[in-house]
């Protein structure tokens, strides 16, 4: 219908030099208009949008408290609460210096050295023991390292056994680590240690953190019959540069701004999508710290054996327990793996789910509603993907973005996905379907038929940790109406999880900030009754590449935990 524009050049260049503000003040008018000016002026709109980003990306005032103060000012417990996570995740930096950082005075995984430690009985190991294996961190001229704060992995595995378990490692601050790690199976078991970051390399991470939260811009649509326009959005915006749209929630406060288009009303914005990444956020220097194969997740290797053979537990049982130290009881890991199968160490007792109609049994009669980021999407997609009567419904949704909803009509189970609010990076989410989980919590009836899984984290590491404590308050307070309005509701909340590092991935998404959000995740959800999904510890403790969506193996194990959560066994079937 509207093919033949070329007849309507004239028409299109008269606009668009003198005609076009008389038009935009008239949009009703104009609407009506026959749809060739329409479609002229359509061109004429994508083309002041493609230079829309990153020309006018706004200068930020680069101080620490920019984003994380804004929103509803916390009440004093609150607050106590939020100094005591920040306390409780402080990560001690490299001494000041004078000059700027030189590589080859930072932490280099090639020099440094772990050694397992002898026990009381020397080389002797039994289940129900402590290993520790005591690492030295070197800089790159082999020099012993004299400060902590190097992000290290450790992990205790038995390929044979298909066993693995996450290490726990406590910085002494003067070079040196310990990697803890219970005995939890008889055999041969081998430790492995990982430099994810130098110390000199995290302090950088967090001065980004704290920062540069415009360092993942957004953007929103906004539309009014033909006309268009785009603009930034963020959490936070320098306000004295150009009028803004207060997108903040009304109820919990929780902010987001776009700035305003120059022609339409703020109540045009049609979607919101990830903008992109700012470039160029390190010196040349600084790059050197994040480097594949030298400095990001390279392998510490033992000066001595890495491996150890572990015996039956010791005769006498009692004798073990009561040597067992209090704080060895903190470096309990949630689970570990064996024959590649997830054992949780915090009461679910873990079934199975290998054949379809388990899994339909549990569910029958369910509503299952998932609520997060893609690694929550991931398990909304396992589901129908094992379990063929579970059919999804087509919503008429954007791929990976969703809503999504899959129905077991024979069973009466119905199984929802939706994103989480503003910071998500997806693509392109409608405004319409932009909700904050703590609102989409509120209007849940609950039950012991409604189960109800979360997953937020990824989408936040580029801002300060106070951003973070305080979406996650919004939604615990949400959780825990839902909790006292329909107790028996089954709320499981998925943990962050490793991912694959490179130079740029790093410095938005590293395993350093998901660490500290997860440290805070867990400690605002403990002694809650809510499930808690260790992915950080599934993936850390599998044999399998760190990816930021972990492969179907480990979904499956997560998901059988969340089934056996929701269908424990029965003393029966125990047996
Ligand atoms: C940070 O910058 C903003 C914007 O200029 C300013 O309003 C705020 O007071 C600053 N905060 C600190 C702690 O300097
Ligand atoms: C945005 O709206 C919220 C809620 O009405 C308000 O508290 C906040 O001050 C507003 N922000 C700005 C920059 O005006
Ligand atoms: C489930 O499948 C796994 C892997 O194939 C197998 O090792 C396990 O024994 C199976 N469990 C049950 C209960 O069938």
């Amino acid at each position: 219908m509207c093919r033949n524009l070329s007849k309507y050049a004239l028409i299109f260049l008269f606009l668009a030099l003198s005609g076009i503000i008389f038009l935009l003040r008239n949009i009703h008018t104009v609407e009506n208009w026959n749809c060739h000016t329409i479609s002229a002026l359509y061109q004429l709109q994508s083309r002041i949008q493609s230079s829309f980003i990153p020309v006018n990306l706004p200068t930020f005032h680069h101080n620490r408290t920019f984003c994380a103060h804004l929103g509803q000012k916390p009440s004093p417990e609150d607050e106590l609460e939020e100094r005591y996570l920040l306390d409780s995740i402080a990560w001690p930096g490299p001494p000041p210096r004078t000059s700027p950082i030189v590589l080859r005075q930072t932490s280099d995984p090639v020099h440094s050295l772990f050694a397992i430690l002898p026990t009381k009985e020397g080389r002797e190991w039994h289940v129900g023991d402590q290993l520790e294996a005591l690492v030295q961190m070197h800089d790159f001229q082999g020099r012993p390292k004299h400060y902590g704060g190097d992000f290290l992995l450790a992990r205790l595995h038995s390929p044979e056994f298909g066993a693995g378990l996450a290490g726990k490692v406590l910085d002494h601050g003067n070079g040196f680590y310990s990697a803890m790690f219970p005995l939890l199976w008889v055999g041969s078991a081998q430790v492995e240690v990982t430099l994810v970051h130098s110390s000199e390399a995290v302090a950088v991470l967090r001065r980004l953190r704290e920062e540069r939260p415009d360092r993942v811009f957004f953007k929103s649509l906004f539309r009014l019959g033909f006309l268009s326009e785009t603009t930034l959005c963020n959490m936070c915006l320098p306000p004295d540069q150009q009028p803004l749209c207060n997108y903040t929630d009304l109820y919990t406060g929780e902010p987001w701004y776009c700035y305003k288009p120059k022609v339409l009303g703020c109540d045009t914005r049609i979607n919101h999508a990830k903008g992109g990444y700012l470039k160029h956020l390190l010196t040349n220097k600084e790059a050197l710290l994040f480097q594949s194969g030298v400095n990001i997740k390279v392998r510490i290797h033992a000066s001595g054996p890495d491996r150890i053979n572990v015996l039956p537990p010791r005769k006498d049982r009692a004798e073990v327990e009561s040597s067992v130290k209090p704080e060895a009881i903190q470096l309990a890991p949630s689970g570990y793996y064996y024959e590649d199968s997830w054992r949780p160490l915090n009461g679910v007792i873990m079934r199975q789910f290998n054949e379809s109609s388990a899994i339909t049994q549990c569910l029958k009669n369910k509503v299952i509603y998932m609520y997060g980021d893609s690694t929550v999407r991931q398990w909304f997609e396992h589901l129908p993907a094992f379990v063929p009567e579970l059919k999804q419904f087509n919503l008429h949704s954007l791929k990976n973005i969703g809503p999504f909803m899959a129905v077991d009509n024979t069973h009466n189970i119905l199984l929802k996905y939706r994103c989480h609010g503003p910071p998500i990076r997806f693509n392109t989410v409608k405004a319409s379907e932009l909700r904050y989980i703590f609102n989409e919590l509120d209007g849940l009836s609950g039950g012991p038929n409604t189960i109800v899984a979360l997953s937020i984290w990824s989408h936040f590491s580029t801002f300060p940790v106070e951003v973070y404590i305080r979406r996650l308050r919004h939604i615990r307070r949400a959780v825990l109406r839902l909790l006292d309005r329909a107790p028996g509701t089954i709320i499981v909340i998925r943990s962050a999880n490793l991912q694959a590092l490179d130079p740029e991935v790093s410095l938005y998404n590293s395993d350093w900030y998901s660490l500290q959000l997860n440290e805070v995740l867990r400690a605002m959800f403990k002694g809650l009754n809510v499930l808690l999904v260790d992915a950080w510890q599934m993936t850390l403790a599998h044999h399998f590449p760190h990816a930021l969506h972990p492969p179907p193996a480990i979904i499956k194990n997560m998901i059988d935990m969340l089934l056996s959560h929701v269908c424990p066994v029965t003393k029966k079937s125990h047996q």
